[in-house]
């Protein structure tokens, strides 16, 4: 058996080399484990005469207390040292710049399909939706358009089948709707709608509003207070609003709604063709046949309706003077809004 000074000695010789905290607990065991060095002297006390064991057992427990001190003292150290090798490993430069996301934005036409859809919830409008795929009667067979009806040319049709179609306005949407429902009615229906057309006022796609009110007692001038709140909330309260006679198969009257035109105030510019006014809207009282087509009487009850383009409204917001922008997807276009 080694005596306590070789012992001491090949103990620092090993903490010397010994480079991690790893490696300090097995030293630790070695020499002060169960089975360790330094056990192993303590056990051997009882062979020694009795007159030595005293000081032996204090040499071996002053070892001890060495050895148990060294490593603690060396474990502080390597422990400091793997800590800061694994900051070092492991640091983030919280200064270095971002990696750049960009970010989108609404498109205008919803913005603005937003804002309609608003200002009619706030006069206590309900959202109704129909399908964008449509068959003839609702399109147009039930809004007082029978096959062959000289106004189903003013819309190019994109046909599916005979009698089935993109549906060319949401008009049909006020057909199911009232299919549903009974009076008193009150909602708009925004959507998506489709004509064979296409130019720099023209889209094969675009978006219109329909509105529909019906009750007992509902006259042209709810249809023009309706109206007139609305364009002033789109364009600003000193908007001038002009109803002119016009023709809808689906509404008697019929008019079609003018602003002041909003390019050159009413004094007269290439876009209103000198005339100081833009349509904006077709609008009228709902046609009696219509209200027989879904099973309403005619002698009960009355209504207006209305429809615009989203596309048009955005345009003389924004003075854009290309519906085709809306479409060609140009991010310094759509950034604007
Ligand atoms: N559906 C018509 C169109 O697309 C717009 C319209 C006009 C709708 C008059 C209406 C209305 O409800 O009363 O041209």
């Amino acid at each position: 058996m080694p005596d306590n000074d070789s012992l001491k000695k090949i103990f620092l010789a090993e903490l010397n080399i010994a480079a991690s905290v790893a490696e300090l607990q097995q030293l630790r065991v070695k020499y002060l484990g169960k089975k360790g060095a330094l056990t192993a002297q303590l056990k051997s006390l009882s062979t020694l005469p009795a007159e030595e064991r005293r000081s032996f057992g204090k040499t071996v427990n002053d070892l001890k207390e060495f050895i148990e001190t060294e490593i603690s003292a060396r474990a502080s150290v390597l422990g400091n040292a793997d800590l800061r090798k694994r900051l070092a490993s492991e640091a983030i430069d919280v200064t270095l710049p971002g990696k750049y996301t960009p970010c989108g934005s609404e498109h205008p036409i919803n913005k603005v399909l937003k804002e309609i859809t608003d200002v009619f919830i706030t006069m206590g409008f309900g959202v109704e939706e129909g399908p964008q795929v449509e068959l003839d009667y609702y399109n147009f067979e039930a809004l007082n358009m029978p096959k062959n009806h000289p106004a189903r040319d003013m819309q190019d049709t994109f046909y599916i089948t005979d009698d089935v179609m993109l549906r060319t306005h949401t008009s049909p949407v006020q057909i199911r709707v009232m299919e549903q429902k009974k009076p008193p009615l009150r909602f708009i229906a925004p959507g998506k709608v489709y004509r064979c057309d296409a130019d720099v006022s023209h889209t094969p796609m675009f978006h219109q509003v329909e509105g529909l009110m019906v009750d007992t007692d509902i006259s042209f001038s709810d249809l023009k207070g309706v109206l007139e709140t609305f364009i002033h909330r789109i364009f600003g309260p000193d908007t001038p609003v002009r109803f002119r006679p016009s023709f809808f198969p689906f509404t008697e009257p019929s008019a079609e709604v003018d602003i002041g035109c909003v390019f050159c105030k009413r004094r007269g510019c290439p876009v209103c063709k000198s005339t100081g006014w833009l349509e904006i809207l077709g609008a009228g009282m709902v046609n009696p046949h219509v209200f027989e087509m879904v099973g309403y009487d005619p002698e009960a009850y009355t209504g207006f309706a209305f429809g615009m383009g989203v596309e048009r409204i955005t345009m003389l917001k924004y003075s854009i003077d290309d519906i085709r922008l809306f479409y060609e997807n140009d991010i310094r276009f759509l950034r604007q809004f």
